[in-house]
């Protein structure tokens, strides 16, 4: 009896194997889907032809005048052009606590070869690991140095020095250079104009004039 069903057992599973290795019947129709609603996007894809829009796009241009998120800081230069660095810069406006930053920030980064100081004379430069001495920001060639070429400096790095834009973002490197300026405006910069609000911000010097007399 066992014997019988294996039997039949063995030639059902035979026939199925032969009937599906049967290439002249191909299916022509898909099985069904579970879920279609995740498997075909009800949105419309980047590159749809899409009926709302006259234009028939589904992708739309940003709207004249909206800036993208992660955008709203001044980023945007061409590597090389030095002339635009020169007029490159930020309305931002830095806090105490901002500056604090930029401070924290510069001694992680800057410091090992800018020095603390800002004069050039980090370890890194002292102790004679790195041969190139780094720009003392508080010489003259440097006090007035404009913010744009600065950034470019962090931006893409400058000659021995390499680049920082990946440890810093924008807004940090923003932060780094206010506090630079700040701390060159204390030592013979130019007067210091990223503060915050009013009462931090140095007085015009018409004013100072006035009150001197
Ligand atoms: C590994 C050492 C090193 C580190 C770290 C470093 N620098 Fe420099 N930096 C240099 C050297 C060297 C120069 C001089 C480059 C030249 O003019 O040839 C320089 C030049 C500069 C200049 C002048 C750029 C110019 O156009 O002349 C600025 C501004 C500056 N660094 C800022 C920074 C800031 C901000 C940081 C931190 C984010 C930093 N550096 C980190 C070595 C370093």
């Amino acid at each position: 009896m066992n014997k019988i069903k294996s039997i039949v057992v063995a030639s059902l599973a035979l026939a199925v194997g032969l009937v599906s290795c049967d290439s002249g019947n191909m299916r022509r129709t898909p099985g069904h889907i579970y879920a279609p609603d995740m498997t075909y996007s009800r949105a419309y894809d980047a590159y749809t032809s899409n009926p709302n829009f006259e234009d028939g796009l589904t992708s739309r241009k940003p709207v004249t005048g909206t800036i993208s998120r992660g955008q709203e800081m001044p980023d945007h230069m061409v590597e090389g052009d030095t002339s635009y660095y020169k007029t490159f810069n930020t309305s931002l406006r830095f806090t105490d606590n901002d500056i604090d930053e930029g401070r924290r920030l510069f001694n992680i980064y800057c410091g090992i070869c800018h020095g603390t100081g800002l004069d050039g004379q980090g370890p890194l430069y002292t102790n004679g690991k790195f041969a190139s001495m780094p720009a003392n920001l508080k010489d003259a060639k440097y006090l007035h140095m404009p913010a744009g070429q600065m950034y470019a400096a962090i931006k893409y790095g400058k000659n021995m020095m390499g680049a920082y834009a990946s440890q810093l973002d924008i807004k940090q490197r923003w932060m780094v250079i206010a506090y630079i300026k700040k701390v060159q405006s204390e030592n013979g910069g130019d007067a210091y104009t990223y503060a915050a609000s009013a009462t931090s911000a140095p007085a015009p010097a018409a004013d100072t004039a006035a009150k001197a007399n």
